[in-house]
């Protein structure tokens, strides 16, 4: 089993799209029950909460069902359960890295992974208009995509983990 997750600031609108898209993408290639997917946020905000309604719409918008999942905030124990820790921007990364102690290496920014874009960060659509949370969306798909390539180059074996 591989453990991923993705983490932003509230966890309500980047990391859960992005938990939401990779299982997606992890039960059409039937891997869901190799992969452990999760999302965390670095505040507490929202800790309980359901995603944000415009990032529910707009995934729901793509078939992806958001609805169950409820915020949590990112602890130290979560950079010793997960292989892969990945942050949606730069200020995620440096709060990550903070507590990440040994495991600071399973800490990357999540657009490592996307082949298609050349932006680092995945911008928070908090404070914007709908449009912000459709580009979040196309953003995440493609780092998805590329994270899922990585997990195979990684993990030869990963169809029988
Ligand atoms: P997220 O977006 O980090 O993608 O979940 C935000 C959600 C809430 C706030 C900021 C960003 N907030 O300030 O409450």
């Amino acid at each position: 089993m591989v453990k991923v997750l993705f983490v932003c600031l509230g966890n309500i609108c980047r990391s859960p799209t992005a938990e939401g898209v990779f299982r997606r993408l992890l039960d059409r290639e039937t891997l869901a029950t190799r992969v452990h997917v999760d999302s965390a946020g670095t505040a507490a905000y929202h800790v309980g909460a359901p995603p944000d309604q415009r990032a529910r719409e707009a995934a729901l918008r793509r078939g992806i069902d958001l609805s169950a999942i409820r915020g949590r905030r990112a602890e130290p124990s979560d950079l010793e359960t997960f292989d892969y820790v990945l942050a949606m921007d730069r200020e995620n990364h440096a709060n990550l890295l903070a507590i990440a102690g040994e495991h600071g290496h399973k800490v990357r920014l999540f657009m490592e992974y996307a082949p298609r874009f050349d932006e680092d960060e995945v911008p928070d659509p908090y404070y914007g208009g709908a449009n912000g949370f459709e580009r979040v969306l196309d953003m995440i798909e493609d780092a998805a995509e590329g994270l899922l390539a990585e997990l195979r180059r990684a993990h030869p074996d990963l169809e029988n983990l």
